[in-house]
């Protein structure tokens, strides 16, 4: 086969949704693309636009920057604030030349630009570029859900601990948030937090279920799972900001933890916090050695942990302080 048609098949059928008020400008675009095999939809308005990428899936939007009611600025500042749609490429089709418009498309998060009146071959070329990034990001998407899957796996197989990964993972942005960190590194918090354990795949059930206390040399097998953890998801490029934090999880700031035994600020910030909350949402819920602790006395040990030098003071009060607000949310 040769690659020429592989390419074909790759993007024959990918989904474009052209954006402009001006129906004629929108029929020239999305002719041009249909001849090439691209599934076309059409919207008239920014309103439109966003109601169509809210009910199906595209590849690609073009989108046109002066439009009556939203612009295109806003359409894509939205898409791109959505978690759902913010690795959806957006193409701005403008006949401004003016640096600032396009500065301002840049900060409006736009993946791209051409110019009215397009050039076909330009518009194609673009259009092509934009789809094969797109259809590259779906694959590493992929490759991440199957790991979450595989971390979230790992807990099912036993009744107490079902939904731990996620509520870690949560607990890991709530924190985050509080802390004020970027939106990557809410990110990596989730799927830190989400994965942080997934090298218990390697540590052998008799070890994992043993109702009673861990022998020293069943301690050293279970210690070994943030490193098999870390081999784990070393090989997917889009994890390795995840890496430092399986890896370190199970660090403590007085440097009594593993496997490096870090202490302080060498360990990183995003691992104090999974840390945190993983251990929170173990005194938290039932297990099969306890049951689960009510919030106050939950805030107490972890009070009493951060005072030993077990945990960051900082994250813990940045965690207090959001179970504080939750419990506001709750009561309003
Ligand atoms: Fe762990």
């Amino acid at each position: 086969m040769s690659e020429m048609f592989l390419e074909q098949l790759d993007y024959k059928g990918a989904r474009v949704l052209v954006v402009d008020d001006n129906p004629m400008n929108v029929e020239l675009v999305a002719d041009n693309l249909e001849q090439e095999g691209y599934a076309v939809e059409r919207a008239f308005s920014g309103e439109e636009a966003l109601r169509k990428v809210d009910a199906a899936s595209f590849d690609l939007v073009l989108l046109d920057v002066m439009m009556p009611g939203m612009n295109g600025y806003e359409v894509c500042e939205r898409l791109k604030r959505d978690e759902k749609t913010h690795l959806l490429p957006v193409v701005m089709i403008t006949a401004l030349e003016e640096r600032e418009d396009r500065i301002r498309g840049i900060a409006a998060g736009a993946d791209d630009f051409i110019h009215k009146p397009f050039d076909r071959a330009e518009l194609l070329v673009r259009v092509k570029a934009c789809i094969r990034i797109k259809r590259l990001t779906d694959d590493l998407e992929t490759a991440e859900a199957i790991l979450v899957a595989l971390g979230n796996a790992i807990d099912a197989k036993d009744a107490y601990t079902e939904g731990h990964a996620e509520r870690v993972g949560h607990y890991s942005v709530a924190i985050g948030r509080r802390l004020g960190l970027s939106y990557d590194r809410l990110r990596n918090l989730r799927l830190g937090g989400v994965l942080h354990d997934i090298g218990k795949i390697g540590v052998p059930e008799a070890i994992l279920n043993k109702p009673g206390p861990l022998t020293t040399e069943e301690f050293e097998v279970m210690k070994k799972h943030p490193e098999i953890g870390e081999r784990i998801c070393a090989p997917l490029k889009s994890m390795r900001p995840i890496l430092p934090i399986i890896r370190s999880h199970h660090e403590r700031p007085n440097g009594s933890g593993y496997p490096d035994g870090l202490s302080g600020e060498d360990i990183p910030l995003e691992a104090r916090i999974v840390c945190l909350a993983d251990i929170y949402d173990a005194l938290a819920t039932t297990r099969s050695y306890k049951k689960a602790f009510p919030r106050e006395r939950c805030i107490e040990i972890l009070r009493e942990d951060a005072a030993k030098g077990m945990l960051d003071p900082n994250v813990v009060e940045a965690f207090v302080g959001y179970l504080a607000e939750r419990e506001e949310a709750k009561r309003r």
